[in-house]
């Protein structure tokens, strides 16, 4: 067989070392817009095949052990697209929910939302509401939609919580701490990510899980939402895979540790 084929060929999931899977993954599915674009189709077409890649990434996800998948579905900053993209967006969310709700539950995912939902249209906020309830007891994985999201937002909406909690004194400000912070945001009880995944060449976290994203591996892609498959994320669990997280430390304290504890092992 020619080496061209052979890597061709290559199975990049098999690659995969099952002992350093990330627990939460988080996505900016970026780009739906530029495919669009480039078949000659109006935008919506992009949001509508973005949709396929929601499914082969969810599947890829729950069969690789990852337990919290978080898909950056619409940002607060999204409104101020024209109003007929907006519209499509929303109606897009209540068709793909309806649909995708039955796969959930045959695959085991959970369904759950983060960011202002109270803001979205009722139909959209209903079936969403809905398909959570029906998802509520999946254990495999979790799906996590950012839908009229924005880290500022949802920052901001902590800190009044916590200062409510003070002025009513049932909070001191000496106790509060890092715990405290991440209880009142969304995504309490909810791992931090270990690996943000962008799509579409663009470098930048847009308003994105800002504190929750504060030690997570980076991976920039060119490759535009409606084209990532199963292949391209298991290219970004890789290459969180030969990363090293060092948190502050050496490279040398990380490897002392490791023979610390095979030492302690055997
Ligand atoms: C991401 O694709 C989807 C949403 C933001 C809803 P875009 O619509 O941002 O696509 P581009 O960036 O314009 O190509
Ligand atoms: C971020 O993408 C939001 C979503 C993917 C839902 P955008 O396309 O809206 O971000 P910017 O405008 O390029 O920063
Ligand atoms: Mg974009």
């Amino acid at each position: 067989m020619s080496v061209v084929l052979r890597i061709a060929l290559k199975d990049l999931k098999s690659d995969i070392q099952q002992n350093n899977i990330p627990s939460h993954v988080a996505i900016v599915m970026d780009g739906n817009g530029r495919w669009a674009k480039k078949h000659g189709k109006p935008r919506v077409f992009g949001h509508k095949n973005g949709v396929r890649s929601i499914r082969h990434v969810s599947e890829a996800a729950a069969e690789l052990g990852i337990k919290y998948l978080t898909l950056y579905a619409f940002s607060t900053e999204n409104w101020n697209r024209p109003a007929m993209e907006v519209n499509a967006l929303m109606a897009l969310l209540v068709e793909t929910i309806r649909k995708e709700v039955e796969t959930l539950n045959k695959n085991k995912i959970r369904l759950l939302s983060i960011g202002d939902i109270s803001k979205l249209p009722e139909k959209s906020r209903l079936a969403l509401e809905k398909a959570i309830e029906n998802t509520a007891n999946n254990d495999r994985m979790t799906m996590i939609l950012a839908l009229n999201y924005s880290s500022k937002w949802e920052i901001t909406k902590a800190v009044k919580e916590i200062a409510q909690e003070v002025k009513n004194n049932v909070l001191e400000v000496g106790d509060i701490t890092e715990a405290t912070v991440a209880h009142h945001l969304s995504t309490n009880g909810i791992p931090d990510p270990e690996l943000l995944i962008r799509t579409s060449g663009e470098c930048r976290l847009s308003n994105y899980l800002l504190w929750q994203l504060a030690y997570a591996e980076l991976y920039f892609t060119n490759t535009l939402w409606p084209d990532f498959d199963k292949d391209e994320f298991y290219k970004a669990i890789l290459s969180y895979q030969s990363r090293e997280r060092r948190f502050g430390m050496t490279s040398e304290q990380l490897l002392n540790n490791t023979t610390k504890t095979i030492n302690e092992a055997i």
